[in-house]
């Protein structure tokens, strides 16, 4: 039994007196690795993993539904132990209720701790009536000129307050341009504002805006997304080594210690147990860790639609008319 200290034990306190276990294990999985996610998802919580990241748009709630079926059914864990997360897509930027009633019911549960707004944009719906993609056939963004970001999370917030579905109110993807839209014109706080967020891209000021006015960070894309760029930097490397952990574990330790919630995704249960400990890193060691991204930024996740969203080091994907 190892004697290292577990990132699984801790917490923390949102500004509407809720608490969010700071891990948690993200869910945006390929469509072909179902299976695997359900084995990861069984896996983390068998793990002591009390908090789950998941959005209608990812597809993968059916199948966490079905892990936590499992779970539930064999008295492994119960709801009311569990930190569940959940995300309104731009498409359904006005039937946030519509977005929660599926995700309640793919989830198999009957609240989500958290409901997101999950980027402030607005789609128009696909003539097919799935609203899933945002592009039309010519590779242009489908945004609906009618639509008000805002209006998404007027709609999460009348769910918390007159439904029994949803504890929480985030955002995501917000910069300090929409957090000052949003508390002019709408006064209640979200508890978090899940963005990108490590070594390569620290963001400091933008992270230290939301935090003074009482809302916490979540950092998604630890590792730098698909293939895990950032468990590659010597530095994380050399600090996982020093402290006997994986380099994923610097990398949610770098959030963990500083405050801030992590969800880091894996689809490979043996891989779970390499998320679980916590690096007590100094202040020196986070501060070298965050001038990797001073030197050298970079963002992983640059979708077309959030080009003009208003954050730093956001290069602009070509679009389809571009590259043709
Ligand atoms: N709000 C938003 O707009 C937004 C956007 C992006 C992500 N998110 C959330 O944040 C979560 C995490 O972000 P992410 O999924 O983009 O990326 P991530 O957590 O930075 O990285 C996930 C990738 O790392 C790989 N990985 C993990 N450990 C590894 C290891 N030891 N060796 C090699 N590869 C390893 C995983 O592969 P395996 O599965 O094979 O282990 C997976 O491909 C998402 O799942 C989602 O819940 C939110």
């Amino acid at each position: 039994m190892s004697n290292k200290a577990l990132a699984t034990n801790r917490t923390i306190e949102l500004n509407d007196g809720n608490k969010i276990p700071a891990l948690g294990l993200g869910s945006a999985t390929p469509p072909e690795d179902h299976q695997r996610l359900i084995d990861a998802v069984k896996a983390a919580v068998r793990a002591g993993i009390r908090h789950i990241d998941t959005a209608w748009y990812y597809g993968s709630e059916p199948y966490i539904g079905q892990a936590l079926k499992e779970l539930f059914d064999n008295g492994e864990v119960q709801r009311k132990d569990l930190f569940i997360t959940s995300k309104v897509w731009p498409a359904l930027w006005d039937r946030a209720e519509q977005s929660l009633k599926q995700t309640l019911k793919d989830l198999g549960v009957d609240y989500v701790d958290l409901l997101y707004q999950h980027w402030p944009v607005c789609f128009k719906t696909d003539e097919d009536g799935l609203p899933k993609k945002p592009f039309d056939e010519n590779g242009a963004i489908k945004f609906d000129e009618k639509g008000d970001y805002l209006e998404t999370y007027k709609q999460i917030l009348r769910l918390r307050d007159t439904t029994n579905h949803v504890k929480s109110i985030g955002v995501s993807n917000y910069t300090e341009k929409q957090l000052d839209r949003l508390i002019e014109e709408v006064g209640v706080l979200p508890v978090l504002n899940q963005i990108e967020l490590h070594p390569r891209i620290p963001q400091k000021k933008l992270v230290e805006y939301f935090e003074a006015k009482g809302v916490k960070i979540e950092a998604f894309s630890p590792f730098g997304a698909q293939g895990a760029p950032l468990l590659k930097e010597p530095k994380v490397e050399e600090l996982a080594q020093k402290y006997d952990v994986s380099p994923n574990e610097i990398l949610t330790s770098y959030h963990i210690m500083s405050g801030r919630s992590v969800v880091p995704r894996t689809s490979t249960a043996e891989r779970v147990n390499q998320l679980i400990h916590l690096a007590q890193l100094t202040k020196e060691e986070i501060a070298a860790l965050d001038q990797i991204g001073i030197d050298e930024p970079k963002r992983f996740i640059q979708e077309d639609w959030g080009t003009d969203i208003g954050f730093e080091h956001w290069k602009k994907v070509p679009s389809w008319e571009e590259k043709k």
